[in-house]
């Protein structure tokens, strides 16, 4: 059993490095000013949903760092960038932001708060 074990370890590892490869194409740095201005006054400058507007939301921003996003796949998060999350304040980006720049703003949160892909 072990060795399958080690198999299916390695081919989980190769598929979802290679996911986020296609996906991160992001430049994190350009990503960094992006989330200034567009996303810290929500999500706060450490990324744990607690910016200078969180206070009057009735529904939090996302701490970013917590576990339950860095779950979460490359993909999923860039839906809710893009498409925004549904009942919250969090609107959708597309159209505001180019494509590139949605990347960008998605490799400076993963830069901040690695994926995790233990969960
Ligand atoms: C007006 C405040 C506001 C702004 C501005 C904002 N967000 Fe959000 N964001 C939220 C709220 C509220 C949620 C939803 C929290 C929930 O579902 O409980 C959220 C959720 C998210 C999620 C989903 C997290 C998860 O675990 O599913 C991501 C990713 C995200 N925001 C990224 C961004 C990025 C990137 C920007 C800037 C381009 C941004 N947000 C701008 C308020 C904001």
């Amino acid at each position: 059993m072990k060795p399958m074990l080690t198999v299916a370890a390695i081919l989980l590892f190769a598929t979802t490095s290679l996911v986020s490869a296609q996906v991160m194409r992001g430049n994190p740095q350009a990503g960094q000013a992006v989330y200034e201005q567009q996303c810290l006054r929500c999500h706060g400058t450490k990324l744990e949903g607690n910016g200078p507007d969180s206070q009057d939301l009735v529904i939090r921003p996302a701490n970013l760092r917590s576990l339950s996003t860095r779950a979460k796949t490359d993909w999923e998060l860039l839906i809710a960038i893009s498409n925004g999350v549904l009942f919250s304040p969090m609107h959708g980006f597309r159209g505001k932001l180019t494509d590139q720049q949605l990347l960008d703003v998605l490799s400076y949160i993963r830069s901040v708060a690695p994926p995790d892909i233990t969960s």
